[in-house]
């Protein structure tokens, strides 16, 4: 049966970045059934609903995802649950992509435009493993709530289970193999947590110190572990030094954002959001909906294109024409290519142009 891959444009930049996706896409895969779905603000102002069964349904029966992004001001005055994020949130839930990865590559021909100096972030190439349903984002309970003397307080539960810090751990562990970047200062998996303060953040640690103990020791990875403070700090005083690092949901969130700035401009980086095997990926650019430039011509298609890339690497099983998308951006970048984030001029659409041209 033919491999199916659902679109969901989604706000904002998403509807263009994922237009240019779909030129690359009928370029390496001309077989792979494309459909299309509503997702976040635009589900939302056409159904009343962030995220609907139907689009849950197709999801569930693709064999990837590609999201491009959700969220706008234009729903900041609607519910919590109603949001364009709920959507989002709902769809990592429904697929129940716990294991989220972000890598961070700094392609060469853009190690000038990182905020860091070029020798810190020549060659960079790590792997934020982040847990994604679960921890301070989904903890009962949550809420705000109005006192007696009428202030408020606002609270959410940070918690982990054992199973859900395991497969995780797994996760990362096997990534970390793949990848044999044992040499590095805090090669193999870097752990982060903040056992000196959360109960939460301690389990984490004991729970995948233990796993390791008892389990992983042999498939010969180095663990270490971080304190999520010093992790942020270390990430720009010497990111060649860390491999696969291994966090829970909010800090995955934060220091993701922050390596995605190692390397040039968050415009670049792609994610995977993963279950099971055999299980439908999710995948999409960090990026968020960048509403400031939206409709504009102007958003970087790069981190959509190269979360394709992962959906065919990750989920579909197209290794070589994976490899073909990672070669024709690098290409397209030696050339000069470049949207605004990353300096240049091009256009969306343009960028779209150029890394087509190397295909
Ligand atoms: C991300 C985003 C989301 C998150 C938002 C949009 C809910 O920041 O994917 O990193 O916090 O997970
Ligand atoms: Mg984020």
């Amino acid at each position: 049966m033919a491999q199916t891959l659902l679109l969901l444009p989604g706000d904002g930049i998403g509807p263009e970045v994922i237009e240019q996706t779909v030129r690359v896409a009928e370029k390496v895969a001309p077989d792979l059934g494309l459909d299309y779905g509503l997702i976040g603000g635009a589900s939302y102002d056409e159904l009343g609903t962030p995220l609907s069964e139907d689009t849950i349904a197709k999801a569930k029966a693709s064999d990837a995802v590609l999201m491009g992004a959700v969220g706008g001001s234009k729903w900041d005055g609607v519910e919590r649950h109603n949001r364009p994020e709920a959507g989002l949130l709902g769809m990592r839930v429904a697929l129940d992509t716990y294991a989220n990865l972000r890598p961070a590559l700094c392609f060469d021909a853009l190690a000038d435009a990182s905020a860091l100096k070029r020798h810190l972030v020549e060659g960079l190439d790590i792997m934020i493993v982040r847990e994604l349903v679960g921890g301070v984002y989904f903890g009962q309970p949550k809420g705000i709530e109005t006192l007696e003397d009428g202030t408020r307080r606002g609270f959410d539960n940070a918690e982990y289970t054992t199973p859900e810090i395991h497969r995780i751990t797994r996760v990362a562990f096997d990534i970390a193999k793949g990848r044999g970047n044992y040499d590095r200062k805090w090669g193999g998996v870097c752990s982060v947590e903040k056992s000196n303060v959360m109960d939460s953040g301690l389990l984490w640690k004991q729970e995948v110190q233990a796993l390791y103990d008892a389990e992983l020791k042999d498939m010969g990875v180095p663990l270490h572990h971080m304190l999520a403070d010093a992790c942020a700090m270390q990430l720009v005083r010497e990111p060649k030094g860390f491999d696969v690092i291994l966090a829970d949901n909010l800090f995955g969130d934060i220091l993701s954002d922050e390596a995605s700035m190692l390397t040039g401009s968050i415009g670049m980086l792609p994610s995977a959001s993963l279950s099971d095997p055999g299980k439908p990926g999710f995948f999409e650019p960090v990026h968020g909906s960048a509403p400031d430039i939206a409709g504009q011509g102007k958003a970087n298609p790069c981190a959509a294109i190269l979360s394709l890339e992962m959906a065919l690497r990750w989920s579909l099983d197209r290794p070589d024409a994976a490899d073909a998308i990672t070669r024709a951006v690098g290409a397209a970048l030696e050339k000069g290519a470049r949207t605004g984030d990353l300096g240049g001029e091009l256009s969306t659409s343009g960028m779209g142009d150029a890394i087509l041209a190397e295909l």
